[in-house]
């Protein structure tokens, strides 16, 4: 198949639903065999399977939970085993917990920390250390937040572990660089997926969050997978170290008072 992928394999996590799907989706379009992770819910990974197939493009299923070594370990291996290489590692699965600092508890730290952080960063050792022995090049694309950088009170394990990603991107991006690998991040501002759906039912909580966004509306999924194309695709080739912002302006909103 011709694209802008042709010929490559990428692994998309959490690509069952919202920005993960769309990517997935969008990379199957443009030629790639995208490894569809998920963790619980086979039927939502299956939906984006025929949705990639629909658009014309290959897809194998792989059930792993990014905040299992093992997982992360059978999920680069199933690429190899299935499909012979992997070009591309998108980190995109993550969840958030909202709760006062004082209520936070060490079980919601650890379920962010774990998915969000430790597995994008364990994920893309394996995917590095493959590519490294073989001197192939490849690119990671890390799906952050606009809270890599911006606060975001009563969610405070999500922040960290979205500055976490922040440092992760740039510290691999001087690594990885002489191996020909490039590490950038997307920082989505709010995107209508379901991570979003307490948001989206609370009408004032949503009017004021708009406010705040420069272009006025929320963001599509499809917002997002347009820059996560260029960054896997060859116009990205010498982008790295970078953080995308991706909010409609919401993280430049400017108040006077
Ligand atoms: C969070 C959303 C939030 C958005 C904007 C995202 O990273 O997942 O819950 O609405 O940032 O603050």
């Amino acid at each position: 198949m011709s694209g802008r992928l042709a010929g490559k394999v990428a692994i998309v996590t959490g690509s069952g639903s919202g920005i993960g799907q769309a990517i997935a989706i969008r990379f199957a379009s443009e030629g790639a065999t995208v490894v569809i992770d998920y963790r619980n819910h086979i039927d939502q990974a299956q939906e984006t399977a025929s949705k990639a197939e629909a658009a014309g493009g290959k897809s194998i299923l792989v059930k792993a939970d990014v905040s299992n070594l093992a997982d992360t370990q059978n999920l680069v291996g199933q690429a190899y085993s299935q499909l012979g290489r992997c070009d591309i590692l998108v980190n995109n699965a993550g969840i958030e917990k909202e709760a006062a600092f004082c209520d936070v508890t060490e079980a919601d730290y650890d379920a962010v920390l774990n998915v969000n952080l430790k597995g994008a960063f364990f994920l893309a050792q394996a995917f590095v250390r493959r590519l490294r022995d073989a001197k192939l090049p490849g690119r990671i694309i890390n799906i952050s937040s606009v809270h890599e950088d911006m606060v975001f009170p009563n969610f405070s394990t999500y922040c960290v572990s979205k500055g976490g990603i922040r440092m992760l991107m740039r510290d691999l991006a001087v690594e990885l660089g002489p191996l020909n690998i490039t590490v950038n991040n997307i920082a989505p501002g709010a995107i209508a997926t379901p991570i979003n759906n307490k948001l989206m039912d609370n009408k004032a909580q949503l009017d004021a969050l708009l406010k705040n966004i420069l272009l006025g509306r929320m963001g599509t999924p499809d917002d997002v997978s347009g820059v996560a194309l260029f960054l896997a695709s060859d116009d990205g080739a010498y982008v790295t170290g970078a953080t995308y912002f991706v909010d409609g302006g919401l993280i430049r909103n400017y108040h006077e008072q």
